[in-house]
C-alpha cells in the first residue's frame, strides 16, 4: 500500500551543521549530547576495543591508535549536506570521571545520524554504549533526543539497520516505537557466516504522535 500526505515536496533543513550543538548541546534528563571531539578518543576507545560491542557493528576491533584516528575523522565530519554523509554525537554522562584523567564527564557512547536521501527527507540513526552503562535506559534516552533532532530537521522517515541477532538494539528500536519493516535474509557475510539484516523505521508523524501520547 502506498500512503501519501499531499503533494508538498519533503523539506529537510540542510545543510545541517553541528556548530549549533557545540554552543548549545542537547540535554536530556541524565545526559548531554554534543559533537564528538578528538579528546574523546580514550573514552570511545574503551568500548571500540570490546568484541561484544563491535560484534553487530560494521566496525573492526581497533587498537588505541586506530581508535584515535577514527574519532578524529568522525570529529571532522561536521555537516550533513549530501546523501551518505554522517555526523556523530557523543553521549556524555555528567558526574562520571572521563578516562585518561579527563574531568568529571565521560563519553559513555555515541550516536550517528546519517543523511540517506536529501530529496526524500530520509535519515538513518545508529547508537552504541559502553557495556558498563547499558541496561539503564541511557540508550533510549539519547536515541529519543536524536529522533527529536532528526524530526526537528524535517526528516520524513527515520530508519535503523540492525543485525537480526542484535537483540538489545532490536529491543531499543521497538521501545522507541519504530516499526519492524523488513528482514533481508543473508545479505551480509561475517565471521560466523551469513547474517540477516532487519530494518526498523518510523515516520515523522508517527514519532510526533508518540511523543504527544501519554507515557507508557
Ligand atoms: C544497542 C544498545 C545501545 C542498547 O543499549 P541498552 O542499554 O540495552 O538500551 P536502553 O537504553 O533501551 O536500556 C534498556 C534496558 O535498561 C533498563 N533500564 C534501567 N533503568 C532504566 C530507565 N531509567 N529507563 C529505561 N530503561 C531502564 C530497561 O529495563 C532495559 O533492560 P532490559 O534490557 O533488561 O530489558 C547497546 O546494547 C549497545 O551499545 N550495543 C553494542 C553496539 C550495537 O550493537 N549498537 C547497535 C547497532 S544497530
Amino acid at each position: 500500500m502506498t500512503t501519501t500526505t499531499g503533494g508538498t515536496p519533503p523539506r529537510l533543513r540542510l545543510p545541517f551543521d553541528l556548530a549549533g550543538l557545540d554552543a548549545s548541546p542537547l540535554r536530556t534528563e541524565r545526559l548531554v549530547l554534543r559533537p564528538i571531539r578528538p579528546q574523546d578518543a580514550d573514552d570511545i576507545h574503551a568500548y571500540q576495543r570490546l568484541p561484544e560491542v563491535v560484534v553487530h557493528l560494521p566496525w573492526p576491533l581497533r587498537d588505541r591508535e586506530a581508535g584515535g584516528e577514527h574519532t578524529e575523522l568522525r570529529a571532522k565530519q561536521r555537516t550533513l549536506t549530501a546523501d551518505g554523509e554522517a555526523v556523530a554525537l557523543a553521549v556524555v554522562l555528567p558526574g562520571e570521571p572521563g578516562l585518561g584523567g579527563r574531568g568529571d564527564e565521560r563519553v559513555i557512547g555515541d550516536l550517528t545520524l546519517i543523511l540517506t536521501s536529501a530529496a526524500h527527507a530520509q535519515v538513518a540513526v545508529g547508537w552504541v554504549l559502553h557495556p558498563d552503562f547499558q541496561g539503564r535506559g541511557y540508550a533510549r534516552e539519547a536515541a529519543t533526543a536524536l529522533l527529536d533532532l532528526a524530526t526537528g530537521l524535517g526528516a520524513h522517515r527515520i530508519a535503523a539497520t540492525v543485525d537480526a541477532a542484535n537483540e538489545p538494539s532490536l529491543a531499543l528500536c521497538a521501545r522507541l516505537g519504530m516499526r519492524r519493516e523488513a528482514t533481508f535474509r543473508q545479505d551480509r557475510h561475517g565471521d560466523t557466516g551469513w547474517r540477516d539484516t532487519v530494518i526498523y523505521a518510523l515516520t515523522r508523524e508517527e514519532w510526533l504522535a508518540g511523543r504527544s501520547a501519554p507515557a507508557r
